[in-house]
């Protein structure tokens, strides 16, 4: 599906792109193919957040403590490597030098994780770090408001949604597809009280852009929704 060769030697497409939706929206994978296309950094920043929430659960046992936790997210140091074993995973990450990439998916952290992004303090810290690595330019950058807040002057934005149905459907064939056991109604539970935590906590919430380009993919395949946004790039592109 994507091509092998650079695609953009004369630095003619959008060189910050911002991909936001809610969980399951095939954001991750979608932002994955067009970095690989065009050559850019892939940055998932949702493994900060799950870091940071990991993090606070392994040393606190809780992470409602708001002080504590923004404490905790100021101090710790978060890196995103390129892989460094073989097993389905796009890239390490670690958490003060320990590799916790296997751990940033489990139920636990899936349950906390939308309390700890909705603090304020938590945000800041994170959105700092998101700036500095959106200011090297060629990067895919997906979040929940990377559009609206992290890189509000970014080069493409670009919204994907489907329903939670659908969203479900497919994190729950994922999951099962990475060897762990879960059921359809947990997956879609888990999935619906993280959209609404994230869509209405007061700082940063989930939401398009103004001016974010929204592809409904509740009924494409994920090749006809790169289609969509390799068409996209071209009718941005400077040439
Ligand atoms: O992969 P999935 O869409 O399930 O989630 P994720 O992108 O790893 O994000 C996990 C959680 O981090 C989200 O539910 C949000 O609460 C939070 N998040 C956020 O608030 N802002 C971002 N830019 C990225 C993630």
């Amino acid at each position: 599906m994507n091509c092998c060769q650079p695609t953009d030697p004369d630095n003619k497409y959008p060189s910050r792109i911002a991909i936001d939706g809610p969980a399951a929206s095939g954001k991750s994978t979608i932002a994955e193919l067009l970095a690989d296309y065009l050559k850019y950094l892939y940055f998932d920043t949702g493994v900060m957040y799950r870091a940071v929430t990991l993090e606070g659960l392994r040393r606190f046992g809780s992470v409602e403590n708001e002080e504590i936790i923004t404490q905790l997210a100021e101090d710790i140091l978060i890196d995103v490597l390129p892989p460094s074993k073989n097993d389905g995973r796009k890239f390490d990450v670690l958490v003060n030098g320990e590799d916790v990439t296997q751990e940033l998916r489990t139920a636990r952290v899936n349950q906390f994780v939308s309390l700890v992004s909705a603090y304020p303090g938590v945000r800041t810290a994170m959105t700092v770090h998101q700036r500095n690595i959106s200011k090297r330019g060629k990067v895919v950058m997906v979040g929940r408001d990377i559009g609206t807040v992290v890189i509000p002057d970014a080069d493409l934005k670009i919204y994907l949604e489907a329903s939670l149905e659908e969203r479900a459907r497919r994190r729950y064939q994922e999951e099962i597809g990475a060897g762990r056991a879960v059921r359809y109604e947990e997956v879609l539970s888990s999935l619906r009280g993280r959209d609404e935590k994230d869509s209405s906590r007061l700082y940063a919430p989930l939401k398009p852009a103004d001016d974010a380009i929204i592809i409904d993919t509740e009924h494409l395949s994920i090749a006809e929704v790169f289609e969509k946004v390799k068409n996209l790039l071209n009718l941005s592109s400077r040439i």
